[in-house]
Order: structure tokens, then C-alpha cells, then sequence
């Protein structure tokens, strides 16, 4: 509910047509004490906020081979690999990998896809994308065991599994095909059947990246490609056209020397399906320090920078920072919250995740454009007798009972959480966040529990997680994993209205 309000106060602010290269720093007063003047948080943040090291570039080129920085988790959950080749003519050939465990390791299937792509327009929608269309020539799949094999056939209606040539031939190792609308054949059209779409191709943006690390004194630069989202409910991804994006998929070049998985996953192969290599991760997430966001993030309708804090005793403070353009250039408002959180519980049903719930105890939140300014001061003259109260780069409390700037009726006090704090061979120490229902509700029920995370947030300052009071241990799998002595960690937040 909060998320729409939200959406909704910024589509109004997109759609009018502001001539801008207004820029109001602000800092909201619970912004100030926590930044101090040389926190590399705030650092990492304000490099964002410029745009620095990131260029889209518009319309896209996409010809080359494109694959996965990590095992990549959707909802469900399912893990999944990527490698797409796309060639001059548009024609494309993209392998899908998925896999039962969240390390990537367990093949269960691989999927083969073939088609062409046509690109269009710019999307008003999302500002930085571009719009495309494609058409499927041939699918085809591989199960790598017996349940993998019966797990996707009992999705298949009796025409479908007759088309495809008898239920007996969906054994284990062998290619079948799901697909088929090249001229030349017999039509065979079941993969939506099995829950496999590739809508991802209708929205597209790519962009050149660079960075300066510190300590090795070079500068690295990538390219990524960002392909639209896919439906938290599966059942409604053979409809759902994307509206934001998924975690980008990095160009291949033999030379990148800062990618070690992308070479493995550059090596798969239909029948020979890239096996990742493992990644320690803390379960249950031991929440602690601050974390920032490591791009300026895509949601739907907005671009979002998050720097996210807990404090150790249970309590947790976020601030977010909200974004008309896709370089976080043009700021829209900031909104800080604070609260608290049940201790981490290892997920039941999400391998290698933690359960947390956020309570929500106060917010605030700072308009920093004129359009928002008036977009709110609409709703607080009608709400509070016809008091127009916001005041560009001026923070009120917008949960306080009563208040004319309360918009408490549209927050959701308690979240239900998914997090993972994991070690990243690119990044470092990162923290993952559930995303939030493609729908536009919020995480607000157990049965709304988010099963994917959004973009990772690097930890970058406060205390480090992994020492102290955590001692290794082997869990059954003989994973290692971190076990938390005191109940004393706890952990975060925020989505509460993303
Ligand atoms: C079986 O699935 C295919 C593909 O989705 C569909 O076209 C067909 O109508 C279905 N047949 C029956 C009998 O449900
Ligand atoms: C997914 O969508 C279907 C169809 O709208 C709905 O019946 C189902 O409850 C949804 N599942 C979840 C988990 O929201
Ligand atoms: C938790 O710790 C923070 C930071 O140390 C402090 O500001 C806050 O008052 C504490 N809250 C409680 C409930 O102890």
C-alpha cells in the first residue's frame, strides 16, 4: 500500500514535465548524526548519487556473449545461471541453467532457446531502457536427474507430452523439445507450460561500467547488460511484462581478469552445465554494521540508493534516497525509518537464507523536488484542513499520530524478510534483501515472505560480522557456516515501502 502511494506520488512527479537541473542537497535530521563527514558509507553513496562510473548506452549493442556473475535466485526459489549470445543479425542463442541448491552446484536442468530480436523505442516508463520484441524459434531442455526429469513433465498437458513424443522419451540426459515454430517442422508450443518465457527481452539496458580500486591502483571497467524482471508468482510470468530489471549479466571478454565466474559459466554447455564455485555465507545472517548500495538501483518507477544500519541491540535505521533518472543525478525525496527486529532464524525453505521480521517505529520523510513538494502538500491539505505543510528539503515525521504529514495509515508496521549475508568474490562482504511482490504489495504476511533477494548492499562500515563473538562450524551438508553465540545480532530493513 505504502509502496503504491509512493509510486503513485512519483508518477505524478514524472509525468510532470519539469524543465530541471535543480539540486537540493538536503539533510535530514536523522541523516546528520549517523553520516559523519568521513564515513565511507556516505562516500560510497554520495559516488552514486553523481552517476560516476556507470554510462547506458542507447540504443544497446548487444552482439557478443553475455553471462551471470553469480548463481542468481528468483522466486519460487529457483537458481539459476545465464549465458546469452547474441549475433550481428539479432538472431540469438540463450542457455538457461538452473539448479537445485543456492550455490549453483546441483544441475537440475538446462534449457536451450533460440530466436531473434528486434529492438524499439526508448521506455517512457523506465528512463535508460529500451523496449524490444522477439520471437522464439525452437526451445529445448535437458533434465540432469530422474526428479528433475519427472518434476517438469507432470507440467505438461497430454497434448503437450503426445507433441513432444511420448511421455517415456523425458528421461534423464536426453534433449527434448519444448518449442518448436521454425517453418520446417511440426508446431510444439509448451513452454510456458513448464513456466519458461523469455519476456526478460522486452525490456533491455545496458550500460558501461568502471571503477578505481584503491588498492591496486588500476581502474577495471565492464559492461552489463539489465534484462526485465520476471513475476515473484509464477504463475503469472507467462503474462507479466517487465517493469524493472533483474541482477545484470556481465559482457564476456577472455581478458576480464576480475570475473572468475564468468568464465565458468562461459564454459557450460547445454549437456555440461557450469558448476560454480562455493561461496561462504553467514547462516543465520549475523546482522550487524552498515551497508550501502553498490549501484545506484533500479525499482520500478524510481531509482533508489539504500544504506541500511543495525545496531546491535535488536534495533535497526534505514535511509533511502529516491531518484527521477537512472544515474541518481535528479534526487525526488528521502526517507528514513527506524524500528526494530526479531532475532535471524535459518529459512525453511530458502537454502542458505535468514527469516527476519522488521517492526517499523518511525519515519520521516524529506520532499527534494518541487513536484513532490506540491504532490504531498495535496495530500495533506485534503487530509488536515487545507494545511499545506511541505517544504522543499524540509523533513517531517510522517508517522507521529496526528500529525499533518502522517502517512502512518499506509505503512506496514511488521515486514517479513528474506536475508543473506554472504562473501562475494567480486565485491566482498554483501547483504541481500528480499525483493518485494512484482504486484506492488509489501512483505506485510508470512505467506508474502519474499523467496529472492534485490541487488546486494556492500558492508562498509561498523562492525564486521565475521569476527568476534562468531565461531565456524560444519553443518550436515559439510558447508561451513557461521553460528551466532549471542542473541545480541539482529538485524534490518526498510522495504517497508519499496
Ligand atoms: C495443452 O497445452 C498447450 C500449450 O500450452 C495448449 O495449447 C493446449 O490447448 C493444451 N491442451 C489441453 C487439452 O489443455
Ligand atoms: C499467484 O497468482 C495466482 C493467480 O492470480 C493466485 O491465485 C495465487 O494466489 C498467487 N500466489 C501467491 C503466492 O500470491
Ligand atoms: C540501540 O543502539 C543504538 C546505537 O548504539 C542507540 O542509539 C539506541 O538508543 C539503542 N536502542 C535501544 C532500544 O537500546
Amino acid at each position: 500500500m505504502a509502496k503504491l502511494l509512493l509510486t503513485i506520488l512519483w508518477g505524478f512527479v514524472a509525468l510532470n514535465n519539469y524543465v530541471t537541473s535543480y539540486r537540493e542537497i538536503t539533510s535530514p535530521d536523522m541523516v546528520g548524526p549517523i553520516w559523519g563527514p568521513g564515513s565511507s558509507c556516505r562516500r560510497q553513496l554520495q559516488f552514486l548519487e553523481g552517476g560516476y562510473g556507470t554510462d547506458i548506452i542507447q540504443p544497446p549493442e548487444l552482439r557478443g556473449e553475455w553471462v551471470s556473475t553469480r548463481c542468481e535466485v528468483r522466486s519460487g526459489p529457483e537458481f539459476i545461471t545465464r549465458k546469452y549470445k547474441f549475433n550481428s543479425d539479432m538472431s540469438f542463442v540463450l542457455l538457461q541453467f538452473y539448479y537445485t541448491d543456492h550455490q549453483c552446484q546441483l544441475p537440475s536442468y538446462s534449457v536451450r532457446i533460440r530466436g531473434y530480436l528486434q529492438l524499439g523505442a526508448t521506455s517512457f516508463a523506465v528512463p535508460g531502457a529500451t523496449i524490444a520484441q522477439y520471437e522464439l524459434e525452437r526451445m529445448s531442455l535437458i533434465a540432469f536427474k530422474v526428479e528433475s526429469a519427472d518434476h517438469l513433465r507432470v507440467k505438461l498437458n497430454a497434448t503437450c507430452l503426445s507433441q513432444i513424443g511420448a511421455s517415456s522419451k523425458f528421461q534423464p540426459n536426453e534433449r527434448i523439445h519444448i518449442l518448436n515454430l521454425a517453418h520446417d517442422h511440426r508446431l510444439i508450443d509448451c513452454a510456458s507450460d513448464i513456466g519458461l518465457t523469455v519476456h526478460e527481452l522486452q525490456l533491455i539496458r545496458q550500460q558501461a561500467r568502471s571503477e578505481f580500486l584503491q588498492d591496486e591502483a588500476r581502474t577495471i571497467v565492464w559492461e552489463e547488460l539489465l534484462l526485465g524482471n520476471v513475476h515473484s508468482n509464477l504463475t503469472l510470468r507467462k503474462t507479466y511484462r517487465p517493469e524493472t530489471f533483474q541482477t545484470p549479466l556481465r559482457r564476456y571478454s577472455e581478458n576480464d581478469k576480475d570475473c572468475a565466474i564468468c568464465h565458468a559459466v562461459r564454459r557450460g554447455t547445454e549437456t555440461d552445465p557450469p558448476i560454480l564455485p562455493s561461496r561462504q555465507g553467514l547462516a543465520p545472517a549475523p546482522l550487524h554494521g552498515e551497508w550501502a548500495s553498490l549501484t545506484c538501483e533500479v525499482g520500478s518507477s524510481y531509482f533508489i540508493t539504500r544504506h541500511l544500519m543495525f545496531m546491535g541491540n535488536d534495533t535497526w535505521e534505514t535511509h533511502y534516497h529516491f531518484y527521477k533518472d537512472p544515474l541518481c543525478r535528479t534526487p525526488v525525496y528521502a526517507l528514513s525509518m527506524k524500528g526494530t527486529h526479531t532475532p535471524p532464524l535459518s529459512s525453511k525453505l530458502v537454502d542458505g537464507a535468514t527469516n527476519v521480521d522488521f517492526t517499523l517505529i518511525a519515519a520521516s520523510l524529506t520532499p527534494q523536488h518541487k513536484d513532490m513538494v506540491r504532490t504531498l502538500n495535496a495530500i495533506s491539505k485534503s487530509e488536515c484542513g487545507g494545511k499545506a505543510i511541505w517544504k522543499l528539503g524540509r523533513t517531517n515525521d510522517v508517522i507521529q499520530n496526528g500529525g499533518c504529514a502522517s502517512l502512518v495509515g499506509l505503512l506496514v508496521v511488521k515486514q517479513h524478510d528474506l536475508i543473506r549475508i554472504e562473501e562475494d568474490s567480486m565485491n566482498g562482504l554483501v547483504l541481500y534483501t528480499g525483493i518485494l511482490p512484482t504486484d506492488g504489495t509489501l512483505k506485510d504476511s508470512e505467506a508474502k515472505r519474499p523467496t529472492a533477494y534485490q541487488e546486494p548492499l556492500l558492508h562498509c562500515e561498523g562492525p564486521d560480522p565475521r569476527t568476534a563473538s562468531l565461531v565456524t562450524d560444519m553443518d550436515n551438508n559439510g558447508n561451513s557456516v557461521l553460528l551466532k553465540l549471542s542473541a545480541f545480532f539482529i538485524s534490518i530493513v526498510f522495504s517497508f515501502v519499496l
